[in-house]
C-alpha cells in the first residue's frame, strides 16, 4: 500500500517488542509498498509527527524507537492496540548493487539496516554485517541478525568489550579491512561515527550509502527544515552516496539545523 504523502491514516499497533531499556519495536497493522532505507512520518495523536525508518518492510510492517525525547518517549508508551497516525514511505532508500557488500549499523541505526540485509539475501549474496553499540544489552537486533548472518560474517563491538571487539566500529572497521575486501559499505547510526567510516571508506576506495537524519517537518521536499547542501534529506535521502556526501562535507559530521533553522553543531 502507498498512503498518500499529504493524508495521514490512523493504524493500529498490534505488537510492542521492548529490545532494550530504552529502545522499542511497534508492528503495524498494515501493509506497505516500501524498500530498504525509507521512512515513514508517524503521529503520534497530541504530540507530534517524526520520521521513523521502517525496521521490518512485511509480515509485519514494524518501526523501532529510541527514546530519546517528548516524540520518542510517547510512541515509546503506545499500547498494543492504541492507533498511531502514518504518512509514507518517503525517501529514496538504500540501492542494492552487484558488489560485495558491508553493512555497518550504531544503535537505531541498525534498524533501517535488516530490511537491506534480506533484500541482499533474497538477491543470492551474503552480505557482513559490522554492529556497534556502547554495551552488550544495548546491541539492537542481535539474535535476528545471527539467525541470517553467517557467524564469520557478523562483527560486533562495543565501547566498553562486553561483546566484540573493545571499542568504536570506527576502529574496528580499520582492523577487518586489513584482512577483508568490500566494495560498498551501507551504513545507518550516529552522525560522527558515520563521518568517520565516510573517510575510511573514502581512503581505501570503496562506495558507501550512509542514511542521514536531519530535522523533518513536511518529508516532501517543500518546508526546507532537513536541508543539507544542495540536497533535501527528507527527500533526496536519506541515503546519501559517495558522490553526495563528497558535496556536503562542510556540513556532513559538522552541524544540522535545530527546528528553528539556526545551525547547531553535531555532537554523536
Ligand atoms: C529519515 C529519518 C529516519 C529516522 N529513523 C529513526 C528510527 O528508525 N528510530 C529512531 O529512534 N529514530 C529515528 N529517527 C530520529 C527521530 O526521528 C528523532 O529522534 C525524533 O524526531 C526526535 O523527536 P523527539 O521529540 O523525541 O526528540 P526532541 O525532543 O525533538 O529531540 C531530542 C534529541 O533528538 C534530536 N532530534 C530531534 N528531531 C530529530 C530528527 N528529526 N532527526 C534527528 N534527530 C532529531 C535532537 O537534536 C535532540 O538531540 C529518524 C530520523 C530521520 C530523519
Ligand atoms: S522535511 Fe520539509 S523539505 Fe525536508
Amino acid at each position: 500500500m502507498h498512503i498518500n504523502p499529504k493524508k495521514t491514516i490512523a493504524i493500529k499497533v498490534k505488537k510492542i517488542i521492548k529490545e532494550t531499556f530504552d529502545i522499542t519495536t511497534l508492528e503495524l497493522d498494515t501493509d506497505l509498498d516500501a524498500k530498504p532505507g525509507q521512512y515513514l512520518m508517524v503521529w503520534i495523536p497530541g504530540v507530534d509527527e517524526i520520521p521513523m525508518s521502517l525496521s521490518s518492510l512485511r509480515d509485519p510492517v514494524s518501526i523501532t524507537v529510541r527514546n530519546v525525547g517528548e516524540a520518542t518517549r510517547a510512541l515509546s508508551q503506545v499500547r498494543q492496540g492504541d492507533k498511531v497516525g502514518i504518512r509514507g514511505p518517503f525517501g529514496n532508500g538504500y540501492s542494492v548493487l552487484n558488489l560485495k557488500p558491508l553493512l555497518i549499523g550504531g544503535g537505531t541505526g541498525i534498524a533501517s539496516l535488516l530490511p537491506l540485509a534480506k533484500k541482499i539475501i533474497e538477491n543470492g549474496y551474503k552480505p557482513a554485517f559490522l554492529i556497534g553499540a556502547r554495551s552488550k544489552n544495548q546491541l539492537l537486533f542481535l539474535k535476528k541478525l545471527e539467525k541470517i548472518i553467517e557467524k564469520n560474517n557478523l562483527y560486533i563491538a562495543t565501547d566498553d568489550g562486553t561483546e566484540g571487539f573493545k571499542g568504536y566500529v570506527s576502529n574496528y572497521l580499520n582492523e577487518i579491512l586489513k584482512n577483508q575486501k568490500f566494495d560498498i559499505i551501507y551504513t545507518c547510526g550516529p552522525e560522527l561515527m558515520m563521518f568517520k567510516i565516510f573517510e575510511i571508506a573514502e581512503e581505501n576506495n570503496i562506495l558507501i550509502q550512509a542514511s542521514l537524519e536531519r530535522y523533518c517537518k513536511c518529508a516532501i521536499g517543500l518546508c526546507g527544515s532537513c536541508a543539507i547542501g544542495p540536497y533535501r534529506v527528507c527527500k533526496d535521502g536519506p541515503v546519501f552516496t559517495s558522490e553526495m556526501l563528497r558535496n556536503v562535507n562542510y556540513d556532513f559530521g559538522k552541524v544540522k539545523m535545530d527546528p528553528s533553522g539556526k545551525k547547531i553543531p553535531i555532537d554523536h
